[in-house]
């Protein structure tokens, strides 16, 4: 899978995207990451790619002719690539929208900064994205977060391809509880269910404590 981000700031992606699993994605082939600097396609000599709001009002706004001209560009190549805007008032991520991404051949991911985008950007973009319901100060934290929840997802990313189909969420569910050693720690010991060995015993524990967990804690997912 291919994942192109566009930014103002690469360096701030580039810094997630380089380490641990995703960096091992990209060396075993299964991600591509391309960061692009918004800034390759400002205008004049400064590279402008914002100005200020018509009808007055603080901030700056990203410039329609910029941004698009930068998608329509990256899109050339591939014209199945889905263009996503990350901003406040997009849609709210979560692991239903991480699984149909991870579907796609390749993702563009638009970054905002400061005020927001020229409105009319927004005829140019298959999708928006909201990672939560709280103003960042730009887009590439929320990118770095579609990169690492999509990746996790692709085959052969994760050491074991199972290790993913326990996660919370995905059966609209929150996982249940893990022990490691020692078996017992100031008093507190592992479940006996789980020391006992019996796979139809634990998978059934694990099913139960998954629901009371999650209608303890998010009763908004059942
Ligand atoms: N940019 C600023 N805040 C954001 C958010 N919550 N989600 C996605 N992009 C953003």
């Amino acid at each position: 899978m291919k994942i192109t981000v566009l930014t103002l700031f690469p360096e701030m992606v580039k810094c997630f995207t380089s380490e641990s699993i995703l960096k091992r994605a990209q060396e075993k082939g299964i991600l591509e990451v391309r960061v692009k600097n918004l800034s390759d396609w400002g205008r004049g000599k400064w590279k402008k790619v914002d100005d200020t709001p018509y009808g007055g009002g603080a901030g700056m706004v990203f410039r329609v002719d910029v941004v698009v001209g930068a998608i329509k560009e990256l899109k050339h190549k591939n014209k199945k690539a889905k263009v996503i805007l990350l901003t406040p008032q997009g849609e709210k991520y979560d692991q239903k929208r991480v699984q149909m991404l991870s579907q796609e051949e390749e993702l563009i991911l638009v970054c905002g900064h400061y005020e927001g985008f020229d409105e009319r950007i927004r005829d140019y973009v298959d999708m928006e994205i909201s990672i939560g319901d709280y103003v960042l100060t730009g887009g590439e934290i929320a990118a770095a977060v579609i990169v690492d929840s999509v990746a996790r997802l692709l085959p052969g990313v994760l050491g074991k391809e199972e290790s993913h189909q326990d996660d919370s969420f995905s059966e609209g569910l929150l996982e249940y509880p893990h022990y490691t050693r020692p078996e017992e720690y100031e008093g507190k010991k592992v479940p006996e269910v789980l020391r006992g060995g019996n796979h139809k015993e634990i998978a059934k524990w694990r099913k139960e404590k998954s629901e009371v967990r999650t209608n303890e804690r998010r009763p908004d997912l059942t």
